[in-house]
């Protein structure tokens, strides 16, 4: 595991000024935050340090502005509800670095919090371009990473900063850090993985990496059916990325060298429309598909064999749901078998670490979110860390 410098590893931080970089991508709707979880996971870090004495200069970026301002992609859109959640008062600067920053620095108190500009609103951000990292350190004495989620960018707030400032990792990242090292980096064995979801193509990166690593592959969602058509089953009219028959194969010989067994359903739920609670709605052997229906989730024995399965394990990683769990009863799978995990997770005999958009979303849906191990609301940055790839901005902060 990456060996990094967290909070503890700072000193008397009174009045020195604080570079925190924080992920504040947040879903908007009618002007207010719609999801305020990233804002409540980098509170922490902030009020801790603000509580140390130091004065906390927020980096974060919103949305993809591409190089150039725009007032729908200001951070001062962010402000109200980061002020709330912390409970302190946020004050908002319009830019990154310069005069301005500095000004906004002699008038915030020892403790005082401001939030910076979009960093993306500068070309110099994405292109981690050595000046305008310069220019935003010129300001600050020291620099926090606390933002895992944008760890695979290798910009100028999320890498280049680590290089130019004593770099530590916030209270976000170190949990986010130490979780995944629990769950690839130095698992307990045997370790299982659920991965689902819609296609392959999104994920080739990830099986590939996860089968040398895992004792249990299991693959769920449309996926799935890439799987079980490259071994060949007819699964009728369900989506299917026919053309991937071979990166499927290869996958499966893999974990057969590897050891890894790979676990596809053999029992489906299908229907002829994708729709709640369809009329012609069934269960079946996958064998049974018939030409004009199509596989919406893992069935019941299926999922009642995978809880068996997840009992003899003692780590589990899990990215994509099992089945169209946005449509009941699509749910069932994905459900039952988080709340299989969530159990095990509470007697204590299964680390359950589970991350990006669709799964948080499948996991809070099953209402167990809460009760596995950890869960990371990283999106892309999740899916390059379960490829095994280095995240720019956590190699950055190895000492
Ligand atoms: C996210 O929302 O996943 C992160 O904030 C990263 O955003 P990006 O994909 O625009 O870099």
């Amino acid at each position: 595991m990456t060996v990094f410098r967290t909070l503890d590893d700072l000193g008397d931080v009174t009045g020195k000024v604080a570079l925190v970089r924080v992920d504040l991508n947040v879903p908007m709707a009618e002007g207010r935050a719609s999801d305020l979880t990233r804002i409540e996971a980098v509170a922490p870090t902030i009020l801790e340090l603000a509580d140390a004495g130091a004065k906390v200069l927020l980096l974060a970026h919103f949305g993809r502005p591409k190089g150039e301002r725009h007032s729908t992609l200001s951070l001062s859109l962010v402000q109200g509800d980061l002020g709330r959640v912390l409970g302190r008062e946020v004050m908002f600067v319009p830019e990154v670095a310069g005069p301005i920053v500095a000004q906004a620095i002699g008038i915030l108190g020892p403790g005082g919090i401001a939030l910076l500009e979009n960093t993306r609103f500068w070309p110099g951000e994405e292109k981690n371009d050595p000046e305008f990292a310069k220019a935003i350190a010129a300001n600050g004495d020291f620099y926090v990473n606390d933002a895992f989620s944008a760890a695979h960018r290798a910009h100028a707030s999320t890498e280049g900063l680590a290089h130019l400032l004593p770099a530590y990792a916030g209270r976000a990242m170190q949990a986010e850090l130490v979780a995944l090292d629990k769950a690839l980096g130095n698992p307990v064995k045997p370790v299982a993985a659920v991965v689902g979801g819609a296609k392959v193509s999104t994920k080739l990166a990830v099986l590939e990496h996860l089968v040398a690593r895992v004792d249990h592959l299991i693959i769920g969602g449309g996926m799935a059916n890439t799987f079980l058509a490259a071994r060949g089953v007819d699964v009728g009219k369900s989506l299917c990325e026919h053309d991937l028959a071979a990166q499927a194969e290869a996958i499966m010989d893999a974990a057969d060298r590897a050891g890894c067994t790979v676990h596809l359903p053999y029992d489906v739920v299908v229907a002829k429309e994708f729709a709640a609670n369809p009329a012609s709605l069934r269960t079946c052997n996958v064998h049974e598909v018939a030409a004009d229906e199509m596989i919406l989730d893992v069935g019941p024995q299926a999922v009642e064999a995978l809880a068996d399965v997840l009992k003899t394990c003692h780590t589990l990683v899990w990215n994509g749901p099992l089945g169209a769990f946005e449509t009941p009863p699509f749910d069932a799978a994905t459900v039952a078998l988080a709340r299989t995990a969530a159990a095990l997770t509470a007697e204590g005999s299964l680390v359950s670490v589970a991350g990006g958009g669709d799964t948080v979303a499948a996991l809070n849906h099953a209402g167990v979110a809460d009760l596995f191990s950890y869960v990371s609301t990283a999106g892309g940055a999740f899916l390059e860390w379960m490829e095994g790839r280095e995240l720019p901005g956590v190699a950055a902060l190895a000492r």
